[in-house]
């Protein structure tokens, strides 16, 4: 699975294990989520286009470079908010187009609900972004949404993935790089990564009762 891009860095492990970890709190949960995406959000921007630019420093003229990629965040509603504002900070510029898709807890099939997305969205690349990685459902239904729509370049980025989704979504896409920084062991009954860390959007969003 050539497109599937296991990021693995010593910091990564390390708040990993904290993510995991039942006892850490909403706050501090959002706070790893934030830093382990901008974390793979390099990895994932390494091939983006640049284009040559002049500055004028205090000193001389610097031959430097900017972006000439433009680029769409895509969000898959509700998780992966909470991966948002890393990506942003990282690309100001970017813009966002949303993404939802209702995941039926009886078939684990992924139902589609809502999109938003920028005017340009033709001219941009995709960089689309969801904490887990289960089944795969999600990630192909998004991914065929954007391609029917005519988005030519995609990206995906994930913070836990399990294998069996890993493979479903290759055979598919595999011209769709994944960046991912934990590939578990797969599956529960219910479609969630084991060992994981749970429900993303409830440790997010505080929802859990
Ligand atoms: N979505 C989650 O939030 N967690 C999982 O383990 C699988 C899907």
């Amino acid at each position: 699975m050539k497109n599937i891009k296991h990021i693995t860095h010593p910091l990564i492990e390390h708040k990993l294990t904290f993510l995991r970890d039942v006892k850490t709190d909403p706050f501090q949960f959002r706070m790893l989520i934030d830093e382990i995406t901008y974390l793979l959000i390099f990895e994932a921007c390494r091939d983006l286009e640049l284009k040559d630019v002049k500055v004028q420093t205090p000193v001389s003229t610097a031959n430097c470079k900017k972006l000439k990629t433009k680029v769409m965040i895509c969000p898959i509603l509700r998780a992966a908010l909470g991966m948002l504002d890393a990506v942003f900070k990282i690309i100001p510029d970017a813009s966002v187009g949303f993404l939802g898709f209702q995941r039926d807890e009886k078939s684990l099939e992924a139902n589609f609900f809502y999109a938003k997305l920028p005017d340009d969205y033709k001219n941009r690349t995709a960089i689309v972004i969801d904490p887990m990685f289960a089944t795969g459902g999600t990630a192909i239904e998004a991914v065929k949404f954007l391609k029917q729509k005519g988005v030519k370049n995609i990206k995906f980025i994930s913070i836990i993935a399990a294998p069996e989704g890993l493979k479903k979504f290759s055979e598919k896409f595999p011209d769709v790089n994944v960046y991912v920084s934990a590939i578990d062991e797969g599956l529960n009954e219910k479609g969630y990564i084991v060992p994981g860390l749970g429900d993303a959007g409830d440790r997010v969003f505080n929802t859990l009762s």
